[in-house]
């Protein structure tokens, strides 16, 4: 089965590679193969992959028709990872690459008649949150897009607007599609390997330097997570498997309370664990002071994924039961996160004097 991969050279696509490489070749859409090729090899065979199973084409979601040759041999099915992904990005950034480029990868897929296995996020399933942002409707022309992008910020909202075009060009042309919906990742579950550009690496790196004195929400406040290794596993069987649901919801339920998934990792990391709350639009208002997200290292954008919201995961638990796939578990993933972590603290002494 051939195999194409945007965002391979990311954290999730990189533990992908790692997992599909066992069975399959992959063909990786990279800006610059020549130097991200080599390293993501040695990455993927660190993660116990094959990289030598691994190819790449050049290509960029930025350019029209991603830039990429007109003789593609077509890929049985096409993985979309790659996006943009921060905070405090202007729509039109946002929008080229996270919707635009989408959009071209999902024209690429109708065209050659693969399965497109398109990433987008769990708060497509949170349907108050949908709401509160304007998104009232699944048809892309109904929606104010300038009000979604003016109250989600750039991120959240190009990723919300490249789902339901994505979803639309669809349906209006047969194209195969599953859409997996990660919550936040988090490291893998046995080595806790995490990504410093993550959010989860952020939030550790807030409580164990003190900026975390209180859990942000209340008590039904979570912040759902998946574990990075069983996400790839996912992904990966949503590329290759016969009969795939069409959206599956990569997000771990029994993730603990915000309250308690701090306590699991300030345990680990031999810090006090904040014992009471400070409420959403307190924090939020704080926020908005000029300095204080970079003093916080915290974005006003990244706290809607704190919410109180609980999903239902029926059909995707179905479909890891069948695929003989079970869910880590998450506590252990949490502590197993912060112990990295605080390795990597422990190796950068210049960004962490003791
Ligand atoms: N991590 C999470 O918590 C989370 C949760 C829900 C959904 N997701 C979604 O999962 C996907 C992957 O996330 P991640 O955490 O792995 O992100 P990441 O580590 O930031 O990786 C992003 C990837 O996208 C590629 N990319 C960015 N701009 C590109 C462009 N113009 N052309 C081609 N490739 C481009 C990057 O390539 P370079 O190496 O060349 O920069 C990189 O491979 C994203 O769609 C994200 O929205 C992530």
């Amino acid at each position: 089965m051939t195999l194409l991969i945007t965002g391979a050279s990311g954290f999730i696509g990189r533990h992908v590679c790692a997992q599909l490489t066992h069975h399959h070749d992959i063909l990786a859409v990279l800006r610059q193969p020549d130097t991200q090729l080599p390293a993501l090899r040695q990455q993927v065979n660190a993660l116990g992959g094959q990289g030598e199973r691994l190819r790449a084409v050049q290509g960029d979601l930025d350019l029209p028709g991603l830039g990429l040759p007109e003789d593609l041999a077509p890929p049985q099915a096409i993985i979309h990872l790659g996006a943009r992904f921060a905070w405090e990005l202007d729509r039109e950034t946002a929008h080229r690459t996270n919707v635009a480029g989408s959009l071209a990868v999902a024209e690429l897929a109708r065209r050659h008649g693969s399965r497109l296995v398109f990433i987008s996020g769990f708060m497509l399933e949170n349907r108050e949150h949908l709401q509160r942002l304007g998104i009232t409707s699944d048809d892309p022309e109904q929606v104010d897009w300038q009000a979604v992008y003016r109250r989600a910020g750039g991120y959240e909202a190009s990723k919300l607007e490249a789902a339901i075009r994505v979803r639309a060009l669809a349906a209006a042309s047969n194209l195969d599609l599953v859409e997996v919906q990660p919550a936040t990742v988090a490291g893998h579950s046995h080595t806790g390997t995490l990504d410093t550009a993550q959010p989860l690496f952020a939030l550790l790196d807030n409580l164990a330097s003190g900026r975390l004195a209180m859990a942000p929400g209340s008590p039904q406040h979570w912040l759902p997570l998946v574990a990075v290794d069983h996400l790839a596993a996912l992904i990966a069987v949503a590329a290759t498997g016969d009969t795939v649901p069409q959206r599956l919801l990569a997000l771990d339920p029994d993730t603990p309370n915000l309250q308690g998934l701090l306590a699991i990792a300030a345990n680990t990391l031999g810090r006090r664990a904040p014992q009471r709350h400070l409420p959403i639009p307190v924090l939020a208002a704080l926020l908005r002071l000029p300095g204080m997200p970079r003093l916080m290292n915290t974005w006003p954008e990244a706290l809607h994924f704190i919410q109180p919201t609980r999903f239902d995961t029926a059909s995707t638990d179905a479909f890891l039961a069948q695929q003989g796939l079970t869910r880590p578990a998450m506590e252990a993933v949490i502590a197993a996160s912060a112990r990295w972590y605080q390795q990597y603290r422990r190796d950068q002494p210049d960004l962490y004097p003791a």
